[in-house]
């Protein structure tokens, strides 16, 4: 997959800018604060409609105005078409900091002028993401770990999206009827019918999960192999809430009815999953160093990459947020072999000696206060 050309109308700190992608490796450099992840957004929100950096869209329109536009070219299996973004402000225009509730935006995808659903655009433009964040993951908070998961997996399946959007209205339905319930203004058969949507769906998410990371088995241990001199094997355990048997999950839902209702929420399903970075039988967030826990993430998406190619049959678009500035020589190389073959957009504040020696074969792009010079 390739991105062509990107058109940007007040998206973040750029009023107005088209850029032609000549190049299978593209660089944007700048100072600190000109717009590099600002590019890089833009592009992502065209695969995946959501920020990475922040949960609502009005910090993504420009300051002052009320709506951005963003536009990208892609070509796809010698097919191109045309991925638009519209996003406009509702309301009293308050965009920048946005009251609860108040100034929704209004948002707009269309591949080659037709509508489509976020869920919809999935798949249609595919791109994987690393930055510097990114090396935070192994220590985050599970959510993070979810998140990141839920990404590769939506990008890649459909179905598993829709489930996960139906497991999660499901959840705050039932959520909603535990309070009720607890208050004694519903009775607690009620929440039989959801119990049971929950199992299903939840079923199906889990079982997904659990196929992801036997796919990842082979390929982190081999990566970390590579990338890191010690012996120790590189593992990623899924630790899903609830077992993946049916007849199991519904006994933990039964006998965990009373206290949900006690807490007035659900305490156990795939929304509380997590997952652990192991070297050997140790956790690497609490025994590993920041070497190690760059390898092991850099081995991560050396991973998402393959599982996203095995599935899809495409080369997705590489992302790299001022990651080589992170990472020792060794480790440096190592992504720059991972960008062999796929079209790769790095951001630095400054020409470092590896991308250096790359000259005459990247697109290099100055950028300053949200244009390029
Ligand atoms: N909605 C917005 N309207 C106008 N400007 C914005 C908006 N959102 C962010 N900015 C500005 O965009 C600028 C550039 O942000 P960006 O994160 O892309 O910088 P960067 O080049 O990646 O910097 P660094 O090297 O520090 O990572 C920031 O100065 C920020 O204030
Ligand atoms: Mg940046």
């Amino acid at each position: 997959m390739h991105i062509k050309s990107l058109s940007l109308n007040n998206f973040r700190n750029f009023s107005s800018q088209k850029i032609n992608f000549k190049q299978d490796l593209i660089i944007f450099v700048g100072q600190n604060g000109s717009g590099k992840t600002n590019i890089l957004e833009a592009i992502w929100y065209l695969s995946i409609p959501r920020s990475f950096r922040v949960k609502r869209d009005h910090y993504l329109i420009k300051w002052g105005e009320a709506y951005a536009r963003l536009s990208g070219l892609i070509e796809d299996q010698d097919a191109c078409k045309e991925v638009v973004a519209f996003l406009e402000c509702g309301g009293d225009k308050t965009c920048v900091f946005p009251k609860d509730g108040r100034g929704k935006v209004k948002k707009e995808l269309k591949v080659n002028n037709a509508k489509v659903r976020a869920i919809d655009l999935l798949g249609e433009f595919i791109t994987v993401l690393f930055t510097p964040e990114d090396i935070n993951l192994i220590t985050a908070p599970p959510q993070k770990r979810r998140q990141y998961l839920d990404m590769i997996l939506c990008q890649t399946d459909t179905k598993y999206c829709h489930h996960l959007m139906d497991y999660k209205r499901v959840l705050a339905q039932r959520n909603k009827l535990l309070v009720s319930i607890q208050k004694n203004l519903t009775h607690e058969s009620s929440l039989d019918v959801w119990d049971e949507r929950l199992i299903e769906l939840g079923l199906s998410i889990i079982k997904k999960r659990q196929e992801v990371f036997k796919f990842f088995e082979q390929d982190v241990r081999i990566a970390y192999q590579r990338l890191s001199s010690s012996k120790e094997n590189l593992s990623l355990l899924y630790l899903p809430r609830i077992n993946a048997d049916r007849e199991k999950f519904e006994a933990t839902v039964i006998s965990n009815r009373q206290r949900d209702i006690m807490r007035g929420r659900t305490g156990t399903g795939p929304h509380r999953d997590d997952f652990v970075f192991l070297l050997d039988s140790k956790q690497v967030s609490q025994c590993g160093s920041r070497g190690e826990c760059r390898s092991a993430i850099l081995a991560m998406k050396e991973a998402e990459l393959s599982y996203i190619e095995e599935i899809t049959h495409r080369k997705p678009v590489l992302l790299l947020d001022d990651v080589f500035s992170e990472l020792d020589d060794k480790r440096q190389q190592e992504l720059l072999g991972l960008t062999k073959g796929r079209q790769t957009f790095v951001t630095t504040t400054g020409l470092g000696d590896i991308l250096e020696t790359l000259a005459d074969k990247h697109q290099t792009f100055e950028i300053k206060d949200g244009q390029i010079v």
